[in-house]
């Protein structure tokens, strides 16, 4: 079963917006394998955005990332990576559809509310950063076999 790394960042937390988008994992049918809230410190920032150095909005978006608590959550389904970013939206507010979180709710081209990992490798790069092994829910839901239809073997 596939993992990603979500990130409710400092703006989402701040506007109490937390209830708002773990409903719309929940709902969506992706499992909470993992969820904390913790304060990012830079050397941590830092690793996590090591591919954006350079670039014009590396230190403000490290600014950001370490301006408040987050909610950290590792999120479990069958192409969880991809269905995350379709909950998400892109990357900013204003150019997200309603119907996405960013979309719903960010106006901002800088505070875009949430992470999501944007592949596999990503994924599994980046839970290590925020989670052990053993912290992480190995077992499926009890819901499972109504969020997909299992009875051939595979999830459909
Ligand atoms: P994320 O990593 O947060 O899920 O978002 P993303 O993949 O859609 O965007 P990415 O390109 O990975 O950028 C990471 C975060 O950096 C900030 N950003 N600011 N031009 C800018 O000012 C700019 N571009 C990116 C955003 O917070 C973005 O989510
Ligand atoms: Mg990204």
């Amino acid at each position: 079963m596939e993992r990603t790394l979500v990130i409710l960042k400092p703006d989402c937390v701040a506007r109490r917006l937390v209830g708002q988008v773990v409903e719309r994992f929940e709902g969506k049918g992706l499992q909470i394998a993992g969820m904390k809230l913790m304060k990012i410190r830079m050397p941590l920032a830092r690793k996590m955005y090591a591919e954006h150095k350079g670039k014009e909005f590396y230190r403000p978006l490290l600014r950001f990332m370490t301006r408040g608590p987050v909610v950290v959550m590792a999120l479990q389904g069958k192409d969880a990576v991809a269905v995350v970013r379709q909950v998400l939206g892109p990357t900013f507010g204003p150019d997200a559809p309603a119907g996405t979180v960013r979309g719903d709710f960010g106006m901002s081209k800088r505070y875009n509310l949430v992470h999501g990992s944007d592949s596999v490798k990503s994924a599994r790069r980046e839970l290590a950063l925020f989670f052990k092994p053993g912290e992480l829910v190995k077992s499926a839901p009890p819901d499972f076999d109504w969020v997909y239809d299992t009875a051939g073997g595979e999830l459909v």
